[in-house]
């Protein structure tokens, strides 16, 4: 029994041991890996990874994952919608290419609806609208309906209606 209480005993200084040694490698690695990135996105206008401007831009709303709001079906007191999930779980994989960036460039009022989704066009470039949305197709991957993946739905979708030209 005293023996059994021993091993126990030295099992868990181990543990502890083993999990101090452990903590200030993890915590010194994330701050390694956190601080290039802080750097490149101090100005958005500087950021062409699309993953950074859906943080940096979209998440605040749609989610860090574009899971969306959890009653995004449900209008609010103003009338208007929450932000919808953009992960593949709404309806965003619908909309073709153009009709996607028309709703990021001019927000939902520029489209003609009352929506709280606002406008981009004067805060990221073309290039950033485009990047941001192809992110946010990355999402969908593995995801299908009715045994059709959604980002091939929606690249058949685009053909007729591309993004626009960038300069
Ligand atoms: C202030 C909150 C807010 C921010 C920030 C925001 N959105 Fe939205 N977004 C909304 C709301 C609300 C809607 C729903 C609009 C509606 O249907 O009235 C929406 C709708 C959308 C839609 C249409 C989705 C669908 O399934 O039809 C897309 C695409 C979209 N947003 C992309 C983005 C992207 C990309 C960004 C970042 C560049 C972004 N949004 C930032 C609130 C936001």
């Amino acid at each position: 029994m005293r023996r059994r209480l021993h091993t126990c005993l030295t099992f868990v200084a181990l543990i502890a041991l083993a999990t101090l040694a452990i903590l200030p490698v993890a915590c010194g690695e994330s701050e390694t890996v956190a601080a290039p990135s802080g750097e490149q996105s101090s100005d958005i206008r500087e950021t062409r990874s699309g993953e950074q401007i859906f943080a940096m831009t979209c998440a605040s709303c749609h989610g860090s994952e574009g899971e969306g709001a959890d009653n995004w079906m449900v209008r609010g007191e103003d009338g208007r919608l929450p932000p919808p999930p953009l992960n593949g779980d709404g309806h965003t994989w619908h909309h073709s290419d153009g009709v996607l960036y028309g709703i990021v460039s001019d927000g939902g009022l520029g489209l003609g609806f009352g929506s709280n989704m606002p406008a981009f066009k004067d805060q990221l470039t073309g290039d950033q609208i485009i990047a941001v949305l192809e992110y946010v197709k990355t999402l969908w991957e593995g995801k299908e309906l009715d045994g059709i993946a959604l980002r091939q739905y929606q690249r058949d979708s685009s053909a007729d209606d591309p993004y626009p030209a960038t300069d």
